[in-house]
């Protein structure tokens, strides 16, 4: 059967606080709302969704910026789980299979939760996802009747012992498209909160004589998101479940709790991740490499035998190949750095290229930037340059050049040319001798009568 996901994200998260619409604050990285439609991509749906309202602009912009087929509807008003739903139907329409139901601010559901849900449609024709809840939360509550689920209560509508019943909603619902839409064509507002409850199909159906059902999961996979605090517990819980991941896919991590991960971050096997190391969006990081403490990646590959940090920086577009050292305090961005070359201490490397087994010496600078545009810095094969080179880009290095340190280039250096561009040394015997005395002599006379 063919799904199509529909996520729900029109509302405003009041708590937060914020600006921002809720769902587009992130966790490892992402906007929530783009784990919630990786989630929902596993079932490789035909159709995906977004019924957006607050921030629509922005939340239309990265749902499209994830995922450029999902289609964005508007919610003006927000009138309950139950009319977001209904505001989708034109674009699903055609539409025969199966209809997911996810919330944008519950970013955690596994993939596995949701082949249980479609595995358990084939018996039912709502199947709805629910957890064991402390009974404190104000979640819907499920009314079963052995398999069968006869209702789902808000908590703002429910009895004393409706409110004992501690087996939640979720928010996560499926069923057939059209079944979906009849049913919803029968709900009203008619409750505590005057909204249209998506809920409420649970009801509209056993009354039709159609059989629901809950799967269960954990409760952290359906944690929601309303405040700041929840966010952070949100991070914490996503960085708890990716490093564990990483481990049991043999990464090293010496002091997990200090490895951050992003969404989308890649390590091979066999690589040592030591402490306090970030990974921001899109690193992949190769087999047998060592990532040494507090370095900081975003947008970086590395391949194989690479050693990186302590305290390096590695920025967007940087590429290193194989067995390439980036020492401390190095910062590279947009730079291709070839195979087994060494770029040890101090430098910035940026809009750079660096050829083979070339080695940059200390403090030195790719000075990219004019002020108002970029300039590109290549450096060939086996090249040497000298500690505090300054190059002044655009500007080639050939292979198996040098440059001598404190040189600053603003010419292009042949292969196997030796620059030299540093004003000449002087040196004036018994000088400092001199100079010394000078000063001491000087310092001795202010000195003089004070205690
Ligand atoms: C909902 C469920 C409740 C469940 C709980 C789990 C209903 C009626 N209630 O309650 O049973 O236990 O989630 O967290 O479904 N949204 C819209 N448009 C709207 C209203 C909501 O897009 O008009 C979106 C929100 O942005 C959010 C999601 O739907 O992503 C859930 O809405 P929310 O108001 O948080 O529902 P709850 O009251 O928490
Ligand atoms: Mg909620």
């Amino acid at each position: 059967m063919s799904t199509a996901l529909v996520i729900l994200a029109a509302g405003k998260g009041t708590r937060m606080n914020s600006d921002l619409p809720k769902v587009l604050h992130e966790i490892a990285g992402a906007p929530m709302l783009v784990h919630a439609m990786k989630a929902g991509a596993t079932l490789d749906p035909e159709r995906t969704v977004v019924v957006a309202g607050h921030g629509f602009d922005a939340v239309q912009a990265a749902a499209q910026d994830h995922d450029p087929e999902a289609q964005v509807v508007l919610q003006a008003e927000q009138n309950g789980t139950g009319h977001a739903v209904m505001v989708t139907r034109e674009a699903l329409a055609g539409f025969e299979g199966d209809v997911v139901v996810l919330f944008g601010d519950t970013p955690f559901i596994q993939p596995e939760t949701l082949q249980r849900m479609t595995a358990a449609r084939a018996d039912h024709a709502v199947v709805v996802l629910g957890f064991d809840a402390d009974t404190s939360e104000k979640y819907g509550r499920l009314v079963m009747e052995d398999d069968a689920l006869k209702a789902i209560v808000e908590y703002a509508d429910a009895s004393e012992d409706i409110r004992q019943i501690n087996f939640c909603n979720s928010g996560v619902m499926l069923a057939k498209s059209d079944v979906l839409f009849d049913l919803l064509d029968a709900i009203n507002n008619e409750n505590a909160s005057g909204e249209y409850y998506l809920t409420d199909v649970v009801k509209t159906a056993n009354d039709a004589g159609l059989t629901a059902t809950a799967v269960s999961c954990d409760e952290t996979e359906t944690m929601g998101v309303n405040s700041r605090a929840h966010l952070a517990e949100a991070e914490t819980a996503f960085q708890t479940r990716a490093r564990a991941a990483l481990m049991a896919d043999g990464v090293t991590l010496v002091d997990p709790n200090t490895t951050w991960l992003s969404h989308d971050t890649v390590i091979g096997r066999d690589t040592v991740i030591e402490p306090h190391v970030f990974f921001g969006p899109d690193v992949t990081v190769e087999s047998g490499v060592r990532i040494r403490a507090f370095s900081h990646l975003e947008g970086a590959h590395v391949s194989r035998g690479g050693v990186v940090g302590p305290y390096a920086r590695l920025r967007p577009g940087t590429e290193l190949a194989e067995d390439v050292k980036i020492g401390n305090f190095v910062e590279t961005k947009n730079a291709i750095i070839d195979e087994g070359a060494k770029v040890n201490h101090l430098s910035y490397v940026g809009d750079a290229h660096v050829g083979e087994k070339s080695n940059i010496g200390a403090g030195t600078i790719t000075c990219n930037y004019d002020g108002v545009l970029k300039h590109k810095t290549t450096i060939g094969k086996n090249a040497f340059i000298g500690s505090n080179t300054m190059l002044v880009a655009p500007v080639t290095i050939g292979d198996d050049a040098m440059t001598a340190s404190g040189s600053v280039i603003t010419k292009s250096v042949e292969d196997g040319a030796l620059a030299l561009a540093r004003a000449q040394q002087v040196s004036k015997p018994n000088m400092a001798r001199k100079l010394f005395e000078m000063l001491r002599a000087k310092k001795a006379k202010q000195t003089k009568g004070k205690v």
